[in-house]
């Protein structure tokens, strides 16, 4: 297939967090049949491939980005059949799957850990994982100084049945996370075998977690003691992040998923510093694609967003990759609530969204962004589930108020998420009822409306999708430009009404706005339109 056709570079991909989204046998979790059931939501919505997040056998210190059976699905979730009927149903509505895969780090439950920990210093069991004696006399003080992501140290210190401490093991997120120990063959040997076996299963592609980590200097330096450790920052140069080793592992995943039919695709979660390292991940022999983090974590800011737009396409292009964007994921607050909330958040997000789905390349959409819900900031203290949360001494809340299952129907919990009477794991607020599909469905205006109206008109119109843009003249703190043939996008990113020197016929709006008239379209606050003509 020639490279320009494949089937990511144009794709609306919407990211489902499988235990938030539907619900099919009312234990409070979502769950595969619970998405099986509802794909037909996402074929109306007019996405062209679902992303889902793990799924895989987990006791859940990380949302099940603790893996302890990468083979298997975890029963809370469902089964193998289960993933094989989804899979089989979303190819039969033309839309395809891709899954997460987790290299960096696994569950403490997982064998390999399991053994690890029961084995002695130095035996083979260990070196799968990365343990080191500690520093001080008694090696009571840890091997360095790197902090885990998630607060407190990175390291944990092992202790023997009697209570005796003893070596110490690297854990950059949860100490239930440890990391894996890349310089180990098994390792290497161990995920192709699991990229094979979903491969063989029939997946599209993978979206591969912490995708930067995986290789540590093998100096183990300390860091900077005020380097800040946070991985959505991604402005420090860590030695435990995007190592340049990093990249062959990268170049064999993309062998093997060239072996299969049908353009399997590696998509990269790497929080690195700038467009121009992302874009190292995806040279022509390496991964497809990247999560732009860049534009998801830019201000409502009209010269600051256009910086990025032009800076991520300089840098995509240069290695032949198309560029993706991105506004929300289950790791950020909500972009309605980070776009200042309430009507003016809402506001601003519907504009924002026409102006991410009129760009070239492709895009992913994080599950309930379609009705505009915002980040539930209220949750109550004993219902938060993110470590962050108690690693942090209880002062940062963690992701949990993104991560609030689905308001489907009705006007009370669980909102359809599952059968009624049924409690979701994370509290659902009031009045969220206004929010759901059922009451935004063919409704005029409605944000699910604007999301799928957009969609299939991205889908049909051969100037959006994948190619290029050109910026047209406007007034401050406006962004305009020109897709080919005939489409144009235009975003008033200010608190006022601005003449803008326009004509054609408005294609869809995010707000209330007229027709141009006499070579002027008036575009509203904080509004964005596509025209044509
Ligand atoms: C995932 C997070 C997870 C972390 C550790 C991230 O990139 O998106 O949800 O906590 O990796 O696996």
């Amino acid at each position: 297939m020639e490279p320009q056709s494949h089937w990511w570079r144009d794709a609306a991909i919407y990211q489902i967090y499988v235990r938030s989204f539907a619900d099919s046998n009312g234990d409070g979790e979502g769950d595969l049949a619970g998405i099986r059931e509802r794909l037909p939501h996402l074929a109306e919505l007019g996405v062209d491939a679902i992303w889902l997040t793990p799924f895989y056998v987990s006791p859940l210190a990380d949302g099940g980005y603790d893996v302890a059976d990468y083979r298997d699905v975890d029963p809370r979730f469902g089964t193998l059949e289960d993933f094989d009927a989804l899979l089989e149903t979303a190819h039969g509505m033309g839309i395809r799957l891709i899954i997460d895969v987790v290299p960096n780090h696994s569950s403490s439950a997982h064998r390999w850990f399991k053994e690890a920990a029961a084995a002695e210093p130095g035996e083979h069991a260990r070196s799968r994982y990365v343990f080191r004696d500690g520093r001080g006399p008694d090696g009571e003080e840890p091997p360095n100084n790197w902090k885990s992501i998630f607060g407190g140290p990175a390291w944990t210190r092992l202790k023997r049945p009697d209570g005796t401490p003893e070596q110490w093991y690297l854990h950059l997120f949860d100490p239930e996370q440890p990391d894996f120990d890349w310089t180990n063959q098994e390792v290497h040997d161990e995920f192709d075998d699991v990229l094979r076996f979903w491969l063989d299963r029939g997946v599209d592609g993978f979206r591969i977690d912490v995708a930067h980590g995986m290789v540590k200097d093998p100096a183990m330096p300390d860091i900077a003691e005020d380097a800040k450790a946070d991985m959505l920052d991604g402005s420090t140069s860590l030695p435990y992040f995007d190592q340049d080793g990093v990249h062959e592992i990268y170049r064999r995943w993309a062998r093997i998923a060239a072996e299969y039919p049908g353009d399997r695709a590696l998509v990269a979660e790497a929080w690195v510093e700038d467009a121009q390292r992302v874009a190292r991940y995806l040279r022509p022999d390496e991964l497809h694609q990247a999560f732009n983090f860049e534009y998801l974590t830019a201000p409502w800011d009209a010269g600051r967003l256009r910086e990025v737009i032009d800076v991520s396409l300089a840098a995509n292009t240069a290695v032949g990759a198309t560029t993706t964007w991105v506004l929300s994921n289950h790791d950020v607050t909500r972009h309605v609530t980070r776009f200042g909330g309430g009507e003016q958040g809402l506001r601003r997000a519907r504009a924002a969204t026409l102006l991410m789905l009129g760009l070239p390349g492709s895009v992913y959409l994080y599950q309930g962004e379609e009705l505009g819900l915002p980040e539930v900031t209220d949750l109550p203290e004993d219902s938060l589930q993110d470590p962050t949360w108690e690693r942090s001494g209880r002062t940062d809340r963690g992701r949990d108020g993104c991560r609030v299952p689905l308001p489907w129907g009705g006007d009370q919990a669980p909102y359809g998420f599952g059968p009624e009477g049924s409690v979701p794991w994370l509290p659902m607020p009031e009045g969220w009822g206004a929010l759901s599909r059922a009451a935004q469905r063919g409704v005029e205006g409605s944000t699910l409306e604007l999301y799928t109206k957009a969609l299939r008109l991205r889908r049909e119109l051969d100037a959006l999708g994948d190619g290029s843009m050109a910026w047209l003249d406007a007034p401050g703190g406006v962004l305009y430009f020109e897709r080919e043939p005939g489409v144009r996008v235009a975003v008033n990113l200010t608190g006022e009404a601005v003449e803008l020197a326009a004509d054609g016929e408005v294609l869809v709006a995010s707000g209330p706005v007229g027709e141009p008239a006499g070579g002027t379209l008036s575009l509203p606050a904080e509004t964005a339109v596509w025209l044509r003509g």
